[in-house]
């Protein structure tokens, strides 16, 4: 990793959780690893003032004296013009003692506030690289639906040139997504057979075991659709499916993200019906405690038809994965917390050995990229069964990161932060990209919306989501 130039992080919603949750813990691990820029000042921004000694100390917490002094605060109101923020940022650099005026924008904030404050950024001359560079990170959601993202883009394109601009998917910064890369392109022997000719279908799951927590108010307006399919898993699956990249570099490997998104096939709505499910969680009992169902979770309303599960049937319409169907499912309140890609291999023109199990599938090659937790590679194969004559039996060869040695991967949020400071976009999302991706959930957020003939089905929470998910 090149070491990053001295510069200013500005992080707007330095007070808020995904600050409090992600970033100042994985700035606290950067600092620990000593791979911060020097110097660097992080300096927070919100409309109401907040005293700097109690920022710090509530950074400060369990982390040494020196990285709490790394932080500032200052109050800007974008609706007031950003001039405190100027002045501030200008008596940090002088602070510097001279050199680049960088800096590197952080908006932690609610998706409201990313136009007022791009535009109060720009109406002060923040944005032009005027004695140093100046950059922007944006945390998802990023946009409403198709519309809103591409107006959106018209104003952050307005303030800042593509190059420059990072909007974050945090699976990205998953160290296993990223192996993805390395096990398709630094090998041999898997490339050949991922395409169509020998695989049959893929699927690419989340499942988490956790509600919706506190944060009805967010996700209530949003739903599984837009808040783990639009961004998360259609990076998972582009990652999963693209072509090679000419080189390992952001402009080839998102030149080559946009493809796979653009020949996603979306559900059309004849077909919703039969290639979609959605389902809400219901209150259960799971291992003994009660749990609400979601339209009792704080925030809710309690006749919400806000989807918490989502499965659904498509296709790539390219040469490569033409013919193949792929799943994408995703969901809260399921059994357990487990996101992973599964490629399932075709079968042999003939099969002449009897499966032990009656179960369908059970030899059939397979190979599971499980991202989170246990992070690891399986491939499943049939072998023959001791002492039975000809019968095979499914067996597994596994590899588990953690008999890595030594293997201490950086969060996604330390991976993401560093990059943005190098000014490596190789992991955000580029604008054509998000776009694409309301474009593929736009067909079904519409006709989820406005038809009441399309089922929204409950599933007792701690299971494993809508029952007639299995039909597709
Ligand atoms: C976020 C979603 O983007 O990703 C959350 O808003 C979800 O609803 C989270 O829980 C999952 O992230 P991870 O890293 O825990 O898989």
């Amino acid at each position: 990793m090149p070491s990053p130039d001295p510069c200013v992080l500005v992080i707007f919603g330095i007070t808020g959780d995904l600050s409090r949750r992600k970033l100042v813990p994985a700035l606290h691990d950067l600092h620990r690893k000593n791979q911060l820029p020097r110097p660097l000042a992080v300096l927070g921004v919100g409309r109401h003032p907040v005293d700097e000694a109690d920022l710090r100390s509530s950074v400060a917490d369990g982390a040494s004296g020196d990285f709490a002094s790394l932080f500032h605060y200052v109050a800007a109101d974008p609706a007031k013009g950003f001039a405190p923020l100027r002045e501030r940022l200008r008596a940090l650099w002088e602070g510097f003692g001279g050199g680049a005026a960088n800096a590197l924008f952080y908006l932690a904030l609610p998706p409201g506030a990313h136009e007022p404050t791009v535009r109060a950024l720009d109406a002060e001359g923040l944005c032009r690289e005027d004695g140093g560079w100046r950059r922007i990170v944006v945390e998802k959601p990023f946009g409403h639906d198709l519309g809103s993202a591409r107006r959106l883009n018209g104003v952050f394109l307005d303030a800042f040139d593509e190059a420059r601009i990072f909007r974050i998917d945090h699976y990205l910064g998953k160290e296993t997504v990223q192996n993805i890369l390395a096990l398709r392109f630094a090998n041999g022997i898997f490339e050949p057979l991922w395409n169509r000719g020998h695989i049959r279908h893929i699927e690419v799951s989340a499942a988490e075991d956790i509600g919706i927590g506190g944060r009805g108010g967010y996700f209530d307006g949003t739903g599984t659709l837009r808040d783990m399919v639009q961004n998360h898993l259609l990076q998972v699956l582009a990652t999963a499916t693209m072509e090679p990249p000419v080189r390992f570099d952001a402009g080839s490997v998102r030149n080559e993200t946009i493809k796979v998104l653009q020949a996603l096939r979306p559900i059309a709505p004849e077909r919703v019906a039969v290639d979609a499910v959605r389902g809400q969680y219901l209150a259960s009992t799971i291992r003994g405690t009660a749990v609400a169902g979601y339209r009792d979770e704080e925030g809710v309303p309690a006749n919400s038809r806000t989807e918490t599960y989502v499965a659904l049937r498509t296709h790539l319409d390219n040469w490569r994965w033409g013919g193949v169907p792929i799943y994408i499912r995703a969901g809260k309140r399921l059994p357990t917390r487990v996101t992973e890609v599964v490629v399932h291999f075709r079968e042999p023109p003939q099969q002449f050995f009897e499966p032990v199990a009656a179960i369908p599938g059970e030899t059939r090659n397979r190979l599971v990229i499980r991202i989170q937790p246990d992070e690891g590679l399986l491939l499943r194969f049939g072998m023959k069964e001791p002492d039975s004559g000809f019968r095979v039996r499914g067996v597994d060869m596994a590899f588990r990161y953690s008999d890595l040695m030594g293997a201490d991967p950086p969060s996604a949020y330390e991976r993401l932060l560093l990059d943005g400071l190098n000014g490596d976009a190789t992991l955000f999302a580029r604008s054509d990209a998000v776009e694409a991706g309301w474009a593929f959930v736009q067909p079904l957020l519409e006709a989820w919306r406005d038809r009441s003939d399309l089922p929204l089905y409950g599933y007792p929470a701690g299971t494993w989501g809508a029952p007639e998910a299995a039909g597709l």
